[in-house]
This record gives structure tokens, sequence and C-alpha cells, in this order.
């Protein structure tokens, strides 16, 4: 079947089995492999993306339900000159990273949290990544570095 949405505000279209989920067709489609496959059955949260602006586990997101939705992944956060978000650079600059596979998932879960709530507080913030695992166990970092994007800048 052909379905049409929005991929990293571009409109697309693809020709898709009907079982398939949103992660298959992202990373097997449209070779977006940001994206990654961890438990496939949504409990690790590496697969999170956004659809029309909430966090879901693709890899339970049947392809027929993005009909006409809006999908970003990890790699329509920079902007068009290549400039990171700024919960990428805060990952970066907080060491937030050690193996990287959970990493695009709790940035997209991150980014979910600051749309709906751009100060959150800690309890809140950690609430927000809850369903995002991470086996290097780097969650001090993780927390440190969506704080940062969420402090005020100083003035
Ligand atoms: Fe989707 Fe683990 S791969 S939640
Ligand atoms: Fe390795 Fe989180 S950095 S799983």
């Amino acid at each position: 079947k052909e379905i049409f949405f929005t991929l990293n505000g571009k409109p697309v279209s693809a020709e898709v089995d009907v079982s398939s989920t949103l992660l298959d067709v992202l990373r097997e489609q449209f070779e977006l492999t940001g994206t990654k496959e961890g438990c496939g059955v949504g409990e690790c949260g590496a697969c999170t993306v956004l659809v029309n602006g909430l966090s879901i586990n693709s890899c339970l997101m049947p392809i027929l339900e993005v009909e006409s939705a809006d999908v970003v992944t990890v790699e329509g956060l920079a902007d068009e000159h290549g400039h990171l978000d700024p919960v990428q650079e805060a990952f970066i600059q907080h060491g937030a990273v050690q193996c990287g596979f959970c990493t695009p998932g709790m940035v997209m879960s991150a980014k979910a949290l600051l749309m709906e709530n751009p100060h959150p507080t800690e309890d809140q913030l950690r609430a927000g990544i809850a369903g995002n695992l991470c086996r290097c166990t780097g969650y001090i970092q993780i927390v440190e570095a969506i704080k940062a994007v969420t402090e005020p800048t100083g003035d």
C-alpha cells in the first residue's frame, strides 16, 4: 500500500508492507538508521521518534497509522546548515553519550518533553525520559545535559 506523510519536514510517500512498523520503514526504506531498534517491543525507547509532536516508540507504531502524520527523527533535528539542535549540543557538552545506542531515543524524548514543558522540574525531566533505557547507565550525564537546555541563559 502507498502511504503519504511528512518526514523531517518534507512530504514523502512509500510503498509499504501493511504489517510494517514505522521503525521498519524509517530504517529500511528511508535509510534513517539514527532511530535504533533495541527491544522491538516498546520497552527500551531506542526507537523513539516524534509523531505529530509527541514522542512514540516507532517499533510499536503500525505504519498505516502514520498516514498524513508529521514524523521527525533524530536526523531531522539539525537545521539546514547542519547546526545541531541545542539538546544534541548539550549531550555532547555534558558527555552524555557513551556507546550512543540510546542517544537518539533519549534526545527525541527530551525534545518532546521540552516542547511540551520548556522548564521541567528534575522530577518531570526524569519522568520524561523514564521510558528510555541506557544500557551504559549514563543517566547522570543525560539528566545534566537536558537540564542545561532548560536552564535560563543568564539574563
Ligand atoms: Fe522500540 Fe525498544 S525498540 S521500545
Ligand atoms: Fe550506551 Fe546509553 S550510551 S546505551
